[in-house]
């Protein structure tokens, strides 16, 4: 009888959570748990989806930002792109509903994916100023769309305060946003400008201006033509879960289990199928929603086990190595650059790549730690460093190898940096906040080999550089005892001492211009392969 009446009293209080009202609690999950990795998050959710929204339509990216402080601890934040823009009646939902987005159904490489990050950048903005955001919007067509939106937070749906509606002769298109926060502005380290710079490295075919509180800052384009389009693909067999599996199985618009297999995977031909269906002992005619949970996870074991070639991959974007170089180029005042794009490779059925960049020597610190730069799809990750496969990868290549200093379990010491580009249609974070990669072991596998590939040619550039440096202290110390070994030749031979100084200087130009030649055939081969 007791347990009955504390079970009606427990069931009074169930109810449906709205998402909006579990991150407003929980905000330390997208990135709002300090005002000043708040402001940096907010800035980094516009700019990612201007980024993606240009590239998507085609277009180089314009993009200002602007960061202007109205009182203690409060900015406003603005951030304007050339995209596409959005549909009227789809502007409140993208920018007012937390799970909302266009990416999140397809398998194709993109920054944004889980349609959660700019409505959480509203929703922490309207709860540290509790104003509303301003969104103006257009396509390039007629009118030009303005709301000043809010996030009904218990029932996770937009509420538009007041809207307007402009003519548009100019035929501008593009997303203004414009919101208030409450934030702290710093400049170095983990801040807007070192998330500009890195996105501006990763990203040189982008035009990016920076209004900050301390002046403007333009990152300017060096790279004229956008990288190649991602496509969307299809599943492979070899990374659907079982649960997914299932409610393919009762979505599906295939007649049968045959056309089901060979129409809503990749890579999948009649042979498989017909094999998939045979190892499981399921008749290629059956109805996909008729089968029950033995026949389900039969057909998943047998498509697990039959041979398949890998996904496509042309659902990635890499960068590719010249315009890894040029980014680093523009961004770090280094002597030597060199890249390495890996040919795609596969984890749980998902195509990925890996790309490393490397800036040598130049102006960069020879005795601290190298930087490390992480991106997962073109997006600089910021945070969380020691959980990410990117540093374990690099902490685990053995970088005395490549003539640089290594304390044991550490980054290297040395003028360095390390850019790492890990792109793929479905990037395994840790957690919502995207900030680091989880450690799969085929993840960390690849991104050795690439760290390694760079490492190789970096030993070559500092064995190089090293023994042009010995070559110039002996023609130094030669040079020097030029005159004195001159004088006493000359004493014995009777030769006049400038014609000796001469015969020797003649030596030694010859010997130098033999080493230089050698030097070059081997710079040569390595500079071709770089594209640097
Ligand atoms: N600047 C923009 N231009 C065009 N469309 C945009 C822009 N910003 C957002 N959108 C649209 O609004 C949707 C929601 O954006 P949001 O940032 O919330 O999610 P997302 O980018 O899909 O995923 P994530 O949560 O990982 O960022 C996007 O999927 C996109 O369709
Ligand atoms: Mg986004």
């Amino acid at each position: 009888m007791r347990n009955k009446i504390i079970a009606e009293k427990l069931s009074k209080n169930l109810k449906e959570i709205s998402v909006a009202e579990f991150f407003e609690k929980n905000r330390h999950l997208l990135g709002y748990e300090n005002t000043t990795k708040a402001m940096l998050t907010v800035v980094k959710e516009l700019v990612d989806n201007s980024l993606d929204a240009c590239e998507e339509a085609g277009i180089l990216p314009n993009i200002n930002v602007s960061v202007k402080q109205t009182g203690e601890n409060k900015y406003i934040i603005k951030v304007e792109d050339n995209g596409p823009g959005i549909v009227e009646e789809k502007l409140p939902f993208a920018f007012g509903k937390l799970l909302y987005g266009s990416k999140f159904h397809r398998l194709r490489q993109s920054r944004g994916i889980q349609g959660i990050g700019v409505s959480g950048a509203i929703l922490y903005s309207q709860l540290t100023s509790g104003k509303p955001a301003r969104i103006t919007s257009s396509t390039g067509k007629r009118y030009i769309n303005t709301i000043d939106l809010m996030i009904d937070v218990t029932r996770n749906e937009p509420h538009v305060i007041s809207s307007k509606r402009e003519k548009n002769p100019e035929k501008w298109h593009g997303i203004k946003v414009e919101m208030e926060i409450e934030g702290r502005y710093i400049e170095k380290g983990q801040s807007i400008l070192e998330y500009l710079k890195q996105t501006a490295i990763m990203n040189p075919y982008a035009r990016i201006v920076f209004n900050g509180p301390n002046g403007k800052v333009t990152f300017s384009r060096v790279v004229q033509d956008l990288p190649k389009l991602s496509k969307e693909i299809k599943p492979h067999p070899y990374g659907v879960e079982l649960g997914i599996l299932r409610r393919m199985l009762k979505e599906t618009r295939a007649k049968n289990i045959l056309s089901f297999l060979k129409s809503d995977f990749s890579r999948v031909g009649k042979t498989s199928a017909l094999q998939m269906c045979k190892l499981a002992r399921i008749s290629p005619k059956r109805k996909p929603h008729s089968l029950d949970h033995n026949e389900i996870t039969r057909l998943h074991k047998a498509m697990q086990t039959v041979k398949l070639i890998s996904p496509p991959t042309d659902c990635l974007s890499q960068i590719g190595e010249e315009t890894i170089i040029k980014g680093l180029k523009k961004e770090i005042e280094a002597e030597h650059f060199i890249a390495i794009t890996r040919p795609p490779s596969v984890y749980k059925g998902r195509p990925f790549a890996v790309e490393v960049g490397l800036a040598y020597g130049g102006k960069l610190n020879p005795n601290k730690q190298v930087d490390l730069l992480r991106f997962a799809n073109k997006v600089p990750l910021m945070y969380h460093q020691g959980d990410c496969a990117i540093t374990k990868a690099v902490k685990e290549v053995d970088w005395r190898r490549y003539g640089l200093q290594q304390p044991s379990n550490s980054l290297p010491i040395g003028p360095l940096v390390i850019l790492v580009h890990f792109a793929s249609v479905w990037v395994p974070f840790t957690s919502e906040g995207k900030q680091a990669i989880a450690s799969y072991p085929d993840i960390i596998k690849e991104i050795k080999l690439a760290l390694q590939d760079a490492g190789r040619k970096l030993k070559k550039y500092i064995s190089r550089k090293r023994r042009s440096h010995e070559i110039q202290m002996r023609k130094n110390l030669f040079e020097r005892y030029i005159p004195e070994a001159a004088a006493a030749i000359s004493k014995i031979s009777d030769v006049p001492k400038e014609k000796i100084i001469e015969g020797l200087e003649k030596i030694l130009k010859k010997g130098l211009k033999e080493i230089d030649i050698e030097e070059g055939e081997n710079s040569n081969e390595k500079e071709t392969k770089n594209g640097s």
